[in-house]
């Protein structure tokens, strides 16, 4: 592998399965791509339904001794592994950008975002508790525990591939679980290197285990853990397709499942709106990581008075982003994970430009004398509900601008997709705030703010985005499940 790290030791290339480094038991291997040229730079194991099977029978073996430890003692362990991350954020940060392509910059805040869960997790453990409640019948006591489910599996998805797995992996070990973790076959590398630092902090033998897959072996790895009546639960983050497989296939053994699934979020700017602001809120939250994240806004409304003077400012800022190899310090649009991500961009902006969007900026794709993965930040105008970048998520720095009148037109307009993970809207009308916050139908709402996501704040979905919470206290309970007793004899 050709990266130059501080500590060489976090470039694993192997399964991680009961503390054993090891290759998948076909032997057979997976390349792993640097998205910046499309060249290989690393393998990892291609794993398959044994490697699988043998890291449930590790977290299950595990299971008895990490439940039952006392919560200090996990939360101890946890911290000691949010202080590697910390002290690693350097090569986590290359890591991430090299398999990811995500600006440097981005990279290392990354690392101190998915840290900010483990750390916040760490802390939730010492807090577990359940109630007495007072009894109904003389001579009883009604308790309620709150136990750990069981192993979990996580399956992460390629667009954060530290903080996605570390605030699935947190809560798990912090709630007394213990863990199976597929991480996305295009980012394995970081996900290997956050499991080598939590080896180094001393996560005990099982609790812990990793197995990397391509994307043709992913099914079958899935599947095993799907048919495995010893994995109680699956946190997952990816498609709305995949999730749903997940659901109907966990049915037989009904498994606890989080599922974190695709978003269509609408940004909304209305007239009373501060531009500047608002202009600033999309930077952040559409531009992140290439706008390839599942809360950043795919259709973006602007009211009629200020719609001119809004993709004014915004097209000016947009046009100014620098695009380049996120390893460059410069960077602030690296490349597209894939070909095919980059396809689906160019095809979104095709469809709208032949249904009538005028391209303000961008709307091509770039550089590819450096390599194949890159698309020009872009604002469209005149965007319509026909178009497909209005009902499919582009992940891409795609901008399309719909013009609206009134509220009640917005907010069925925002509202009228399958989706409801994330909204965003900019006011000061203080009876709008609470009016347009309430009539979204999505889990999440930025008011006058594009930076939602915070470890203390649950996030997650409603409608086809998926249920189940990360962060916050809600981020535990779904690890955990209740348990009563009843205890009688004492009058
Ligand atoms: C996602 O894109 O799925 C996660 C984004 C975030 O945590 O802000």
């Amino acid at each position: 592998m050709s990266l130059s790290l501080s500590q060489p030791a976090l470039l694993r290339s192997q399964n991680f399965i009961n503390q054993q480094w090891r290759e998948a038991g076909q032997h057979r291997r997976l390349p792993v791509a640097n998205p910046a040229t499309g060249g290989t730079f690393a393998h990892v194991p291609d794993s398959d339904a044994d490697d699988a099977s043998q890291a449930v029978d590790a977290a299950a073996a595990a299971f008895p001794a990490w439940s039952r430890r006392p919560a200090r003692e996990r939360a101890q362990l946890i911290k000691r592994w949010h202080a590697l991350i910390l002290a690693n954020q350097e090569d986590l940060a290359l890591i991430i950008s090299t398999e990811q392509g995500k600006p440097l910059k981005e990279a290392r805040g990354e690392v101190l975002y998915g840290a900010s869960y483990v750390e916040w997790f760490a802390e939730e453990a010492t807090r577990i508790c359940g109630d007495i409640v007072a009894e109904a019948v003389p001579g009883r006591k009604l308790l309620v525990l709150e136990e750990p489910v069981g192993v979990v599996a996580a399956i992460t998805p390629w667009n954060f591939p530290l903080a996605m797995i570390a605030r699935k992996i947190a809560p798990a070990l912090a709630a007394g679980c213990t863990v199976v973790a597929k991480p996305a076959e295009d980012t394995p590398l970081t996900a290997l290197a956050l499991v080598w630092l939590a080896e180094q902090a001393g996560i005990p033998a099982g609790v812990l285990n990793i197995v990397t897959a391509s994307r043709a072996n992913t099914p079958v790895v899935v599947d095993a853990w799907l048919a495995d009546s010893r994995v109680r639960k699956i946190t997952f983050t990816g498609s709305t397709p995949v999730g749903k497989h997940l659901a109907r296939e966990s049915a037989a053994t009904l498994k606890k499942l989080s599922l974190e699934l695709g978003g269509n979020a609408p940004f909304i700017v209305f007239d009373d709106a501060d531009l500047d602001a608002a202009v600033d809120g999309l930077m952040a939250s559409k531009f992140r990581n290439g706008g390839q994240t599942c809360v950043c806004p795919n259709r973006v409304y602007v009211q009629d008075a200020v719609h001119d003077a809004f993709v004014e400012r915004l097209a000016q800022r947009v046009g100014a982003l620098h695009v380049g190899p996120a390893t460059e310090e410069a960077a602030q649009i690296g490349p597209m994970i894939n070909a095919r991500a980059v396809d689906k961009i160019a095809r979104h902006v095709e469809d709208a430009v032949a249904r009538g969007a005028r391209v303000v900026t961008g709307g091509k794709r770039l550089r590819a004398e450096d390599g194949p993965h890159y698309y020009a930040p872009t604002v469209l105008v005149g965007a319509t509900p026909e178009m497909e970048l209005s009902c499919e998520e582009t992940f891409g720095p795609v901008a399309p601008v719909f013009r609206f009148h009134d509220e009640q037109e917005v907010i069925r307009d925002a509202n009228d997709t399958p989706f409801g993970l994330a909204a965003y809207f900019y006011s000061n009308d203080v009876r709008r705030i609470w009016r347009v916050a309430q009539a979204l139908e999505t889990g999440m709402v930025g008011i006058n703010e594009g930076a939602i996501a915070a470890e203390a704040a649950p996030f997650g979905g409603v409608k086809e985005s998926g249920y189940g919470r990360e962060g916050s206290r809600h981020g535990l309970d779904d690890y955990m499940h209740t348990k009563y007793l009843c205890q009688g004899q004492l009058g």
